[in-house]
């Protein structure tokens, strides 16, 4: 089948070469063009295990090529539209320029019988509004919402191997014809026996952001009790393992820490907020309003913490961070806690050394102000105290009695509850964790 992907940002460059690797044609457009051109010679712009060999594969093939040019999707029959949704700067509503400016441009090469399926996160009645568009500028072409759930750094696996698909369609007969284009675009999924949800517009938009709710709030609702168990004494990792065994909570999504960040969660929980208050519905949402401050407490209470273990004060402390991208296998810094605590360290005084196997770059790009080194040695030479902010296995891995010849105090504070604490302990370090009494 012939398909353009429009936006080839995370989700757009990984579907596009995704759809490529199940035997499309396709043809991958973004305005911006280093990104286009460092895609086509297989450059990942980001850092996504297993995309970059995908890549190669897909251009080898032939059956993938990108271009900053919208007429190269004039020959597809199925347009997915992948641009980012991002946080309104001042506001906590979505930002559409993205979207409505890919709409725009696609109408100028739409055919009637085409299908534009929007993949984007958008507040609900975003695809309603499209549609009336698409179908007054371009009789018989249609439009659906299909909207995506991939992970990053499991960006590859989740679009091959999604746990669901959702479609939200027009009624009647366009419908029934977007279902089918659909259909035939995820054969080899749909054989493999994954589920379908067949809905509406708004229903499928709000699957997405109820989704992303939902993971928020139990990530926020394990850290509200590590709030109470740092009041009590009681032990978060242990509470979240012995609730998780009860399989209608689950243990996934229990990792007490310094909470959620990225370019999704966040935005996306603010988005619904600002949504609901437009729709006049916004009681039903005031509760996201306390998953996002429990959040964001976490992160204070880091900082607090690391004063707390330096003796009171920050001031000329050397700190090594370990991890800086908002989580492990990803080099996305996007409202990265850790980021967030490494700044205000620093701005208390702290002499910070910040190190992270994937971000670097785009941690020296975006905060200069930062140090960042190679190494965990390097950030950790002579440090006052060692703070684990992103749980990378390299760092969950680390030897705690050669790691403390490199430091001037053993004292770490394990910010997403990941290293072995009776290790550490043994090897001579005072361990402190969020959610988790002293040593
Ligand atoms: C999230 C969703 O998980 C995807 O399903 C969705 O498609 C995507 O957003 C999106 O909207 O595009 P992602 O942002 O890649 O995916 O990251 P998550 O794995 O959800 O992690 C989000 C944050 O929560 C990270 O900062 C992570 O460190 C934190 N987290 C996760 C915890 O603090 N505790 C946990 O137990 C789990």
């Amino acid at each position: 089948m012939k398909i353009s992907v429009i936006g080839c940002g995370y989700l757009g460059a990984v579907h596009a070469a995704s759809m490529a690797e199940l035997g499309h044609d396709v043809v991958g457009i973004d305005v911006d063009r280093l990104k286009v051109e460092a895609l086509q010679q297989a450059r990942a712009p980001f850092y996504e295990p297993g995309f970059e060999e995908l890549l190669a594969r897909s251009l080898g093939s032939g059956r993938l090529r990108f271009s900053v040019d919208m007429a190269d999707a004039r020959d597809a029959v199925l347009h997915f539209v992948c641009v980012g949704t991002p946080q309104k700067r001042g506001e906590y509503a979505a930002d559409l320029r993205y979207v409505e400016a890919a709409a725009e441009s696609l109408l100028e090469v739409l055919k009637p019988g085409d299908l534009v399926a929007g993949k984007s996160t958008v507040p609900v009645g975003t695809a309603a509004r499209l549609a009336e568009l698409v179908r007054g500028k371009v009789p018989g072409a249609m439009l659906a919402w299909n909207p995506e759930f991939l992970r990053e750094g499991y960006a590859v696996q989740d679009t091959l191997h999604p746990d669901r698909l959702v479609y939200g369609l027009a009624p009647g007969d366009e419908g029934q014809a977007a279902r089918a284009l659909l259909d035939e675009v995820y054969a080899t999924i749909v054989a493999a026996g994954t589920p379908q949800v067949v809905t509406d517009y708004a229903t499928a938009e709000m699957v997405k952001t109820a989704a992303n709710s939902f993971l928020a709030t139990k990530i926020s609702f394990i850290n509200a009790m590590a709030e109470l168990c740092e009041a009590t004494g009681a032990d978060v990792k242990q509470l979240a393992d012995a609730i998780g065994h009860d399989d209608r909570i689950g243990r996934k999504f229990l990792n007490a820490g310094l909470g959620f960040g990225g370019g999704c969660l966040p935005k996306d929980i603010r988005a619904f907020m600002a949504r609901a208050g437009e729709l006049g519905a916004d009681q039903a949402l005031t509760f996201l309003r306390e998953v996002d401050n429990i959040n964001m407490r976490r992160r204070i209470r880091m900082v607090e913490l690391a004063r707390e273990v330096c003796d009171g004060s920050l001031l000329g402390k050397r700190v090594a961070v370990l991890g800086a991208a908002f989580k492990p296998d990803s080099d996305d810094i996007r409202d990265s806690p850790a980021l967030n605590v490494a700044a205000q360290l620093q701005l208390q005084g702290a002499v910070v050394q910040v190190t992270d196997p994937a971000a670097g770059d785009n941690i020296r790009r975006s905060w200069p102000q930062l140090d960042v080194v190679d190494t965990a040695e390097e950030a950790a030479h002579r440090a006052d105290a060692v703070l684990l902010l992103t749980e990378w296995k390299q760092y969950r891995d680390l030897d705690p009695v050669a790691f403390g010849s490199v430091v001037r105090q053993k004292r770490v504070l394990d910010g997403r509850n990941a290293l072995d604490r009776d290790r550490w302990e043994a090897a001579g370090w005072s361990y402190r964790a969020l959610g988790r009494r002293g040593g």
